[in-house]
């Protein structure tokens, strides 16, 4: 962004005057808000370079989790504040609702010649939760305009987040987050993920896919419209597919004219060493939902990319997908965007994860001989480490212990000494990993260094 000469700093709030106004009006997402008093400070990141931030101690920390799998080039990449800017200057807000502008025809463009085959129509959002809610709106609404009316249903994976919007919770798959908000959008109905680590060993790999069938047979192949799924499942503790798996999938959602929508808010965008997480998999949805990277979440953007055919009833005549909101494909959201694929371009960016992942994963593997770490899965550059009680007999940590683990221990102790990567336990146990797409050799060292005294120290409290 253009430099303004500054002769004093801005009249910002410092230090302790921060955490008094935080505690005092901040209403902070997914947190415990009384965690925080005079010993217990909340995090305030006030400064982001490549892989890194800082705190307002100035404590640098390894951001292993590119800031919630958004800023996937890196911190502090002037270019995209550049971009805004020179936005600003030239148009600074126009609304999609009845008007186009050209940006949000660039990137549109440009992301259909992203996406594998005919998912060509754009459809902007202001976020993930809206991109998934747009999804499940345009499988009813195309249902209903092809003399389809009753498929309604949605058919999403036990443990995955599919966001918070009523639409889109009725698809998530965490009974903590549904519960406080019941009754919810009727139709949301879920099968077993494709989490093997504790599969019997001679269950066919293609179990989890074979579900998805069983599930429309018994919701009634006529009722459901949609089948949504991460290409590598986040919550759980990245879950890749069995080998095949969407392959079936695809075949059943063809069988049963069934919608698939993949649910790419994380697995867009390098994460997984593809611009879409189904190019690393190998198959074709009929609807891709991203958002976080997308703009690298300099502004918020999310989209909703639907196939030829999924648009086509909405393409002639009166019709119309009667849904939007004022601000999605901002201008600005939109050249950041635009901007944000030239970096990836320009420093393969992808290349670089498929290039890496290997090694990232090989790195992480050498934490296998930890007693708390049972199993290492994931993909690109996206990696969990499931804990376990006991690693021979796979035995998890009842909910009590995990709360002292993670929460009580872990969560903590990884972010003193400077590694933000996420704790969770949705599923069973986990820590996940998902460094911006810039990390190296360096980063990756740094990560396992961090871990290892960590992971065993927790092991030696919680189980020992
Ligand atoms: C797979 C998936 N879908 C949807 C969402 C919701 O996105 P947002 O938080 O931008 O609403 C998320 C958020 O993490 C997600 O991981």
């Amino acid at each position: 962004m253009a430099a303004t000469p500054q002769t004093e700093a801005p009249p910002a709030a410092k230090g302790a005057d921060l955490q008094e106004m935080a505690r005092r009006h901040l209403w902070m997402h997914f947190t415990r808000m009384g965690s925080f008093d005079n010993e217990h400070e909340m995090p305030i990141i006030v400064r982001g370079e490549g892989c890194y931030v800082w705190d307002q101690h100035g404590n640098r920390y390894l951001d292993g989790l590119s800031a919630l799998f958004c800023v996937n080039a890196g911190h502090g990449r002037e270019e995209l504040g550049e971009a805004m800017a020179t936005q600003v200057r030239e148009l600074d807000f126009v609304t999609l609702w009845s008007y186009a502008h050209p940006r949000a025809i660039e990137l549109a463009e440009r992301i259909a010649g992203l996406t594998p085959g005919d998912l060509n129509r754009v459809f902007f959002t202001n976020s993930g939760s809206e991109a998934v809610e747009s999804a499940i709106k345009l499988a009813r609404s195309y249902f209903k305009a092809t003399g389809k009316a009753q498929k309604t249903k949605v058919i999403a994976r036990e443990i995955a987040y599919h966001g918070t919007t009523m639409g889109a919770l009725a698809a998530t798959g965490i009974p903590p987050l549904r519960t406080p908000f019941e009754p919810l959008m009727p139709g949301g109905t879920h099968v077993p993920n494709t989490d093997s680590y504790r599969w019997p060993e001679d269950r066919d790999p293609l179990w989890a896919a074979n579900k998805i069938e069983e599930k429309i047979i018994w919701e009634g192949p006529d009722t459901v419209a949609a089948v949504i799924l991460e290409p590598l499942q986040n919550a759980g503790g990245c879950l890749p597919p069995q080998e095949g798996y969407f392959e079936r999938v695809r075949e059943i959602c063809d069988r049963y004219d069934v919608l698939l929508v993949s649910d790419e808010v994380i697995c867009s965008w390098g994460r997984l060493g593809e611009f879409f997480g189904c190019q690393h998999y190998g198959y074709q949805p009929d609807i891709i939902t991203t958002a976080k990277a997308l703009a690298a979440s300099y502004v918020p953007m999310g989209a909703m990319i639907a196939s030829d055919r999924v648009f086509e009833p909405f393409s002639e005549g009166t019709a119309m997908f009667a849904h939007g909101s004022t601000f999605a494909g901002h201008p600005v959201a939109a050249a950041v965007a635009l901007a944000n694929i030239d970096i990836f371009e320009r420093e393969d960016l992808c290349g670089h994860v498929r290039g890496k992942s290997g090694e990232f994963r090989t790195a992480l593997e050498s934490l296998a001989d930890l007693p708390i770490v049972g199993d290492v899965r994931g993909d690109g550059f996206f990696f969990a480490l499931e804990l376990v009680k006991d690693k021979e007999t796979k035995q998890s940590f009842d909910d009590e212990e995990s709360e002292a683990l993670l929460r009580g221990f872990l969560s903590g102790e990884l972010y003193r000494n400077g590694l933000i990567c996420r704790a969770d336990d949705r599923g069973d146990p986990v820590i996940q990993l998902a460094p911006p797409l810039i990390a190296d050799t360096e980063q990756f060292e740094e990560i396992v260094e961090t871990l290892r005294p960590i992971l065993d120290e927790g092991h030696r409290r919680i189980a020992g």
